[in-house]
């Protein structure tokens, strides 16, 4: 298939697109600089400049482009300062989940694009109620806490218009798999606590097996939506000791839910200590996907261990070096 990418050098993007070639596919991947453009290249893809929030110029990049597949990879959370309210946060991206699906979907409209995939996202959203794990069957949070509500109008409004348009609407869990993944930093400067009892449940997926399912759905899905999980979910007392440990950071500190509340708000209580997982029974099911980091358990060793190691022995080399007699 001719796969127009948007969002092609991006966390996702740049694992997608080398799997999609792999498989024999052809792709023209988005970009808004040329320093991404150049980037895109280097993966395999034809560039093509374009902004998302420019329906106009949406419209002219597909017509142009001709493809039979289109998928929405588009987000604005690299380097994004975690604040408070969450919808300031996520600002950016809600637009794209927003606007940018609304001029991809007329565009693949009138271009006659036969197959759309869109990521959304699986964590933190579903009802905080019942059952710690869920299917795409189950309801989502029907009272999402106000400083996150925009977001979660977002990523609901891609979910139904994306599968009512014929599309599949991927739930990812949280990333992981890059160097400057964003839990990374704060990992490792302790600013990511356990709260309360560390109860919250969280779904992780590895960028490359994230990148296989959408090759997969892309090939062979049904419309719908599908949680692109690990076997895993967990709670925050249980991965994030892993976490730490992989990166070479001391332990998480444990910080009660008042003190959370008042130094990180009322969503970072949530996420700690309430919110659920995600199943990817249907993923394994419809799609055939095998996973090749069931768990974050072995995919955060793989993704930060060498590395970890790697600047240890650098440090010690360096601090050897600096203590040598001369
Ligand atoms: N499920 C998750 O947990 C999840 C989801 C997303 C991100 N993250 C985390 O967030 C960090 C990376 O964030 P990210 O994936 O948003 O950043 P990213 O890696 O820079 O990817 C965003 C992609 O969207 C494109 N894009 C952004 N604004 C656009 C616009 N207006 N029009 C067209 N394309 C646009 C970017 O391309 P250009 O800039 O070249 O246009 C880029 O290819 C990582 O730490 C990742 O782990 C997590």
């Amino acid at each position: 298939m001719r796969v127009f990418v948007a969002g092609a050098g991006g966390a996702i993007g740049s694992r997608l697109v080398p799997q999609l070639i792999n498989r024999g596919h052809e792709v023209i991947g988005t970009s808004r600089s040329p320093v991404n453009a150049e980037r895109v290249r280097a993966l395999g893809a034809e560039p093509m400049a374009l902004d998302l929030l420019d329906a106009g110029a949406v419209r002219t990049a597909v017509l142009e482009a001709e493809p039979d597949a289109i998928v929405h990879q588009a987000t604005a959370l690299a380097n994004v300062r975690f604040s408070r309210n969450m919808d300031r946060t996520f600002a950016q991206t809600n637009r794209l989940r927003t606007e940018g699906t609304d001029a991809l979907l007329a565009a693949s409209r009138e271009a006659g694009v036969r197959r759309f995939v869109a990521q959304s996202f699986a964590s933190y959203r579903y009802a905080r109620e019942g059952g710690p794990v869920k299917t795409e069957d189950d309801p989502l949070d029907p009272n999402p806490l106000p400083s996150t509500r925009q977001s979660q109008d977002a990523m609901r409004y891609l979910d139904e218009t994306v599968t009512r348009a014929g599309g599949i609407a991927l739930r990812y869990g949280g990333f992981y798999g890059a160097a400057g993944d964003g839990l990374v930093e704060p990992v490792r400067k302790r600013q990511f606590p356990i709260v309360g009892d560390g109860g919250g449940l969280s779904s992780f997926i590895h960028l490359d097996d994230a990148a296989a399912a959408t090759v997969l759905a892309l090939e062979h899905g049904e419309a719908g939506i599908y949680n692109v999980v690990d076997d895993e979910p967990a709670p925050v007392r249980e991965w994030l000791p892993v976490l730490a440990d992989a990166l070479g950071a001391k332990p998480p500190r444990r910080v009660p839910r008042w003190l959370a509340r008042l130094v990180a708000g009322e969503a970072a209580v949530m996420i700690g200590t309430e919110s659920r997982g995600a199943s990817n029974a249907k993923a394994k099911r419809e799609l055939g996907w095998e996973l090749r980091y069931p768990s974050w358990r072995q995919g955060f060793m793989a993704a930060y261990a060498q590395a970890t190691l790697t600047e240890r022995r650098t440090a010690h080399s360096a601090a050897r070096t600096t203590h040598s007699p001369t």
